[in-house]
């Protein structure tokens, strides 16, 4: 019987859990169940005869591969995929797949939610501001993007968007300004909202000279990557613009000096744009049917490597 392992250093719920492992069972699979894991060693330790792994930002390199030579698929249950090496899974005729759009809608209400309490002070008391015809700017309209851009138009801010990818005409149906550069955006938007993926082309992209063009009272928000931004660049500017808030789900590398601006800066302490039970649900059981298919026929939809 294959194996296939979950493995979550940061577990789904606990229902979410049941149903995933409930359908690989139905399917004559073996599940196995890796959770809050505290060192690589116990990974590699569970992955010695499994045919698939079940991950969220769980890395996956070669070691990992290397430590399973039944290896045939990981599915990242989620939407970044930059936690697994493609190029060695490739290599080694392993299928990565991920589940595009599952916990797109749980990361964007996080957003939306980071924001209300970035412009009311961390509910402090403190006279704030609204959201309300503020300038928002969409860093990428894939599925979180959009997400973020249907909540927003509830909150009446005015939204524009940049994408490298996706078509102009796409984001305009939406009612949505598609701006031509990024750094158009961040010259036109008060808020800014990131949802790049972090690859070589994107780490460090957001540096200085875009956000010193922001707006007064600017704020970016970000639920992406924390790769993707130029840490020293972004302290750069909170020392030198006080009205610059940097509001993350991604708790930065340099924690401890952004702390020096308390009031411009926010971390969850552990990502948790996906941490919804309905993001787990859904996110977890599409994972599972990716695997029951791969693993019966071959075919894998939402292949991302070669
Ligand atoms: C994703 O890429 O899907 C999100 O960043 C969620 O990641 P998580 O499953 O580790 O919470």
């Amino acid at each position: 019987m294959n194996k296939v392992l979950i493995a979550t250093e940061k577990p789904f719920a606990a229902a979410a859990r049941d149903r995933i492992v409930g359908i690989l069972k139905e399917n004559g699979l073996e599940p196995v169940v890796l959770e809050k894991y505290a060192s690589k060693q116990e990974l590699l330790n569970a992955v010695k005869d499994v045919a698939a792994i079940i991950i969220r930002s769980d890395v996956i390199d070669s070691e990992v591969m290397d430590a399973a030579p039944n290896l045939k698929t990981v599915v990242r249950a989620g939407a970044g995929f930059d936690n697994v090496d493609c190029a060695a899974a490739t290599e080694r005729n392993i299928c990565v797949m991920n589940t595009p759009g599952q916990n797109s809608n749980a990361v964007a209400e996080l957003v939306m939610g980071m924001m209300v309490y970035a412009v009311r002070n961390k509910f402090n008391g403190a006279s704030g501001t609204e959201l309300m015809g503020k300038t928002l700017g969409i860093h990428a309209y894939g599925n979180v993007g959009r997400n973020v851009a249907r909540i927003a138009k509830g909150f009446g801010m005015e939204i524009s968007a940049f994408d490298a990818f996706c078509p102009k005409e796409v984001i305009e149906k939406d009612g949505i300004k598609a701006l031509d550069s990024a750094a158009d955006l961040y010259k036109n938007c008060q808020v800014v909202s990131l949802h790049i993926p972090a690859t070589a082309e994107t780490k460090k992209s957001i540096n200085y000279d875009l956000l010193k063009s922001m707006p007064k009272n600017a704020m970016l928000v970000n639920s992406a990557r924390k790769e993707v931004i130029h840490e020293e660049d972004l302290l750069k500017i909170l020392a030198e613009r006080p009205d610059f808030k940097y509001i993350t789900d991604i708790c930065p590398d340099r924690h401890e000096e952004f702390m020096k601006f308390e009031s411009q800066y926010f971390t969850t302490p552990k990502k948790m744009g996906a941490q919804t039970a309905e993001a787990n649900n859904n996110a977890g059981i599409a994972a599972a049917n990716q695997i029951v298919k791969f693993l019966a026929t071959g075919e894998a939809p939402f292949r991302v490597n070669k």
